[in-house]
């Protein structure tokens, strides 16, 4: 049997990817902190469904506590030869980012070297760091590539904090990868919905909000668009990155960007409601489009998105209907 550590286990990414581990046989140490950076009660809720697997193990850990979290993986690997660490933990989202850049920088910056000092010290050969679309930033796609975001692009023009230290992780990690031969998979993941998705993602709103006839609001006239990506095949990539890499950086995204005003049309006729919608006034730190070149994913990993964004919205919304009882209740900003 595999032993993997999953941080950010209760986050939606970490709880698929800690399900397909588990439902392939391996065993799971899962941390995470559980913070209220959005509703807990989805993270409560998602880790309940890992908990039923006899081979998860969880610690509420908080990943910037570096001596508390030494000692733990130290006595763990004690008992547990890990094959990897998954880094998943992060504080995500762009705007709130911008409020709170300290805590952006401390989790994602700090907290990534911490967890790469560990797997250095207890000799835990393969690391697997959660990056994302936003470090493309202002970087300009190559026409020549139809204007798709490959990893060979610049990302030094980051336009939000949250992009910014995500990729100071990157660089973090490539020079763990130079100075001590840690094994790196780099994985941007591009717009990630799903069941049990974040309440502060759009997808989610809507579904939440055009489900109980509440208004969405839209930043921007909508015609922004976003390589969403279905939750369960971002899982998949994040596993089949496991493989010895050396240290490569690869894009994890569907290939399809979808206008926002057409998913939300999908939603409305998926769900039978017409949705009424607030517009504001566009975010300068947001980006108009993404749009993933996978093509390394599918070389490198044998990768390819499995699920449509119809069928992703469908699994969406009848974990939303399946739920709906207490996933009305979870906070969503309008
Ligand atoms: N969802 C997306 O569209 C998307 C896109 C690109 C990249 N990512 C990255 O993928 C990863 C997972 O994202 P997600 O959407 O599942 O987010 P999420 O917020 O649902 O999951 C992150 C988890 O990490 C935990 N966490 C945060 N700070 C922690 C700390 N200090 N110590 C321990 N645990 C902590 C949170 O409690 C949460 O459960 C993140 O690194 C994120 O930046 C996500």
């Amino acid at each position: 049997m595999k032993n993997y550590i999953v941080t950010g286990c209760a986050g939606m990414i970490g709880w698929r990817v800690s399900e397909l581990l588990l439902s392939n046989g391996a065993k799971v140490i899962g941390i995470d902190d559980l913070n209220q950076a959005y509703d807990t009660r989805i993270k409560v809720w998602r880790l309940s469904e890992l908990k039923k697997h006899p081979s998860f193990e969880f610690y509420e850990k908080d990943i910037t506590q570096v001596d508390e979290l030494e000692n733990l993986l130290r006595a763990e690997s004690k008992s547990n030869d890990f094959a990897a660490l998954i880094h998943l933990a992060a504080r995500a989202g762009i705007r709130q980012s911008i409020i709170d850049p300290r805590d952006y920088y401390s989790v994602n910056l700090n907290g990534t070297l911490n967890l790469l000092e560990i797997c250095n010290e207890l000799d835990i050969k393969k690391f697997v760091l959660a990056s994302t679309s936003s470090v493309y930033g202002h970087g300009t796609a190559s026409p020549s590539n139809d204007n798709r975001l490959s990893e060979d692009l610049r990302t030094d023009t980051t336009i939000s904090p949250y992009a910014a230290s995500k990729k100071a992780a990157e660089v973090c990690a490539y020079t763990f990868h130079h100075l001590y031969g840690l094994d790196i998979s780099v994985l941007r993941y591009f717009t990630v919905y799903g069941p049990a998705g974040r309440p502060d993602m759009s997808l989610f709103r809507f579904v939440q909000r055009i489900f109980e006839g509440w208004p969405i609001t839209v930043y921007g006239d909508g015609t922004q668009s976003r390589d969403f990506t279905y939750v369960d095949d971002v899982a998949r990539g994040t596993v089949a990155s496991l493989k010895q890499l050396g240290f490569e950086t690869i894009n994890l995204g569907s290939g399809i960007p979808i206008v926002l005003s057409d998913a939300i049309k999908t939603i409305e006729s998926i769900i039978g409601k017409k949705a009424e919608i607030i517009h504001k006034p566009a975010h300068p730190a947001d980006v108009k489009k993404t749009w993933a070149d996978n093509s390394k994913a599918q070389k490198t990993l044998d990768w390819s998105p499995q699920v449509s964004f119809e069928d992703g919205i469908k699994s969406l919304v009848k974990w939303y209907e399946q739920n709906q009882s207490w996933a009305r209740n979870l906070k969503s900003v309008s």
